[in-house]
Formats: structure tokens, sequence, C-alpha cells
């Protein structure tokens, strides 16, 4: 047999067993009718176009580099004597000190995880059986829903009836007995809703037998936190990350906060090595750097003010929330936000969620100012666009 021949037999051959080994696997309860979770970022975009200025505002991410202490510690592990080839620290145990006087939070009632979305996972890990009830206030953080989806939960989505406000006896009268877990994102992505402590231990004592889980993922730009409860509370857990106002999102750390019933059952499934050692060099770093993080919170907390009167001015409906994002209306949505990227402006269309909404991250005053300018060309040649609609 001629080589040509003798290859294309082999390639029909490997694809047929891989056709026939497909049929004979069956997946795991619940995986065949999970959604995947279909992110989609700038980044490929921004990678291509090196020759004009970008701003990444579409993930909730920090728009400046972390803390010079932070690369410098970076830095002095990878050029001097670095153990890449070692395994982490086991349970990040200094990071977890380090955390232990950031948040008041013991280090024995916090586990460091890869992400918060890590956390996320092993909460539904360990406490969600199939069929058990997950409560989730809508519009939210969607990545949950793959977590919850997992373990073929019953997911019951809950709409307020005015999405910008709490809606506390919504969630109240869905909680049943077989109300496994309740998530609630404080404050709120997109929406920027907060639940307060009255509402939380509400929550927490009308459904003893469920894990409530507080995300906050924007805890540093609220500036209001549920984490003290874990000391009174069994079934409570309060997660937090470095990917935000930290702006460490690339090194992948996370913590959760809990009752040491929730924490001791969490490390029985817990990979002690899943989070990386550049991460817990970077996030120690960060946490000897609070002037960094307050200055650049301030900076963002400024620029809110600013398009809020930029927005008001434009006569836009428009939501300013206590993390470091806001919400725009428009009536041409999609148009606004491709017109925003051609200029370099990367936000994230949340009309799925919310009719006409877009999330736009925030950042510093001067790159507010360079972003306000930008707007200001795009709605006027929305207005061309608009006018010509009508010709
Ligand atoms: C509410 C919320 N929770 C969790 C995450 C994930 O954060 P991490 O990078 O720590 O996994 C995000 C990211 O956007 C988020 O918005």
């Amino acid at each position: 047999m001629k080589l040509q021949t003798r290859l294309q037999t082999t390639e029909r051959i490997e694809s047929n067993k891989i056709d026939n080994h497909t049929d004979q696997i069956k997946l795991a309860y619940g995986i065949e009718q999970l959604e995947p979770y279909k992110p989609t970022s700038s980044i490929d975009i921004i990678s291509q176009k090196t020759e004009m200025k970008h701003y990444k505002l579409d993930w909730n991410e920090a728009t400046i580099l972390p803390s010079p202490k932070v690369m410098k510690a970076i830095s002095e592990y990878l050029n001097g004597i670095n153990h890449l080839n070692w395994y982490p620290e086991i349970l990040s145990h200094s990071l977890r000190k380090k955390l232990e006087k950031y948040t008041t939070v013991p280090s024995d009632n916090i586990i460091v995880t890869n992400g918060s979305d890590d956390a996320l996972e092993l909460i539904n890990k360990v406490f969600v059986n199939p069929g058990d009830q997950v409560i989730v206030p809508i519009p939210t953080y969607t990545h949950f829903y793959v977590y919850a989806g997992q373990r073929n939960a019953e997911i019951l989505k809950i709409e307020s009836p005015d999405v910008f406000k709490t809606n506390l006896d919504g969630i109240l009268s869905a909680i049943t007995d077989k109300t496994k877990l309740i998530y609630i994102v404080n404050p709120n992505n997109p929406t920027g809703v907060m639940y307060n402590e009255t509402q939380v231990r509400e929550i927490l004592e009308f459904a003893p037998q469920a894990i409530v889980i507080i995300d906050e993922a924007y805890y540093e730009f609220a500036g209001i936190s549920m984490a003290h409860l874990v000391k009174e509370y069994k079934n409570i857990v309060v997660t937090r990350t470095f990917s935000k106002s930290f702006g460490l999102a690339a090194q992948r750390v996370g913590y959760l906060m809990a009752s040491s019933f929730i924490v001791e059952n969490c490390l029985k499934v817990f990979n002690p090595k899943s989070v990386n050692r550049v991460g817990q060099i970077a996030a120690e770093a960060a946490l000897d750097d609070i002037e960094h993080l307050d200055a650049y919170v301030r900076s963002v907390t400024e620029s809110k003010r600013m398009l809020k009167r930029y927005f008001l001015s434009k006569g836009l409906d428009f939501k300013i929330t206590p993390a470091n994002y806001v919400m725009v209306h428009h009536p041409m949505m999609p148009e606004l936000v491709k017109l925003l990227e051609e200029e370099g402006v990367y936000v994230r269309d949340r009309s799925g969620q919310l009719a006409n909404y877009m999330r736009m991250s925030v950042g510093t005053i001067e790159q507010t100012e360079e972003v306000i300018s930008i707007f200001e060309k795009v709605l006027e040649l929305l207005k061309i666009q608009e006018r010509e609609n009508l010709n």
C-alpha cells in the first residue's frame, strides 16, 4: 500500500474508533442537559489590534496593573531561587494568615481557592444533591448556574418586580424544606443591588437547612461586608476574590470564609494544592499594599461621580452601582456597543438579561475622561445613524 493511502486508512480507523467509543461512554448524571457557560472576552480583538489604545471594560476587571509591590514580589520570586519545581504552599497557609488580618476572620475559617469561582463550585460539590433546590435572585452572575447545574439541582430563578431593588419577600417565599443553597451576589453583578445585614440575617434564620452564599467579589468597591456573620451563623459562606479591586484576575486567587462546620467539610474534597505559587505570592504582596488598593478604589469612586454627571447631562437612563461598573440604557443598544468597540472601548451588552442595557467597568479618573470623550463621539454617530434610519 502506498504511504498516502495507508495514512488515510489509519485516519479513518482512528476516527471510527473515536465515534464508537463516544457512543459507549455515558455522561455523568445531569451533564447532558447542562448549558455551557459561553463567555465572550475582548482579549482576542485587543491582541490583534495592537496599533490602537484599548479600554477593556467588559469583565469588571481592574483597569490598572496590580501594586508595584506585587510586580516586585513576583519578579523576585521568578528571578531568585524560585521553586517552580515544587508544589505551591499547601492550603495557602501564609496567605490565610494575612487574610485573617485583612478580614478579621480567623485563618481556620478561610479557604483560599483558585479564583472565587472555585469556591462557588466547592460549595455546590459539598452541599448540593440532585433535586435539591438552589435559589438564585436574577439577573446575576450566570457562571454560578454551571456549578449548581452540574449537581443537577433545581435552580429557582427569582425575578424581582424591580431588578434594581432587593427582593427579600421573593427569596423568603421561595424557600422550602428542599432549599439547599441560596446565592446572593452583594453588590449584584450586573445590577449593583445590595442586601443589607438585616435582610441577610433574615434569610439565614429563615433557612437554617440551607447554605447562604454571599458573593462579595466587589467588596472593596462597595465597602460593606457580611464576613463578620461567619462567627455567628453556621450556614453562611462569604466568597471574595483578588480578581477585581486587587487587579490579579490572571492569577486566579479567591477565598471563602465560613463556619468551622462548612470549612471542615469542604476540606474533605478540596485540593490543597490548587492555588498556584505565583498567585499566592502576588496576593500576599497585594495585601501588603492596601494604600495602592485604597487609591484605586477612590479613583473609581470619583470616576463613577463623573460618569453620573455625564450621563445625566446626556439624558441617558443609567445605574451607578456600588461596584466598579455602571449600567447604561440606550434604545440602540447593539449599535452603541459596536461603535464603542470600533473606538477601542469594550463593554458588555447585557440586553440578554436586561433589555437595552450594557455594563461598563469603571477605571481611573484619567481613563474615565478619555472614555467619556469617546462616548461623546459615539453618541453623535448614533444620532446620525438614527436620523438615517428615519429617512
Ligand atoms: C459575582 C462574581 N462572582 C465571581 C466571579 C469570578 O471571580 P474569580 O475571578 O475570583 O473567579 C465574578 C467574575 O466576574 C463575579 O462577577
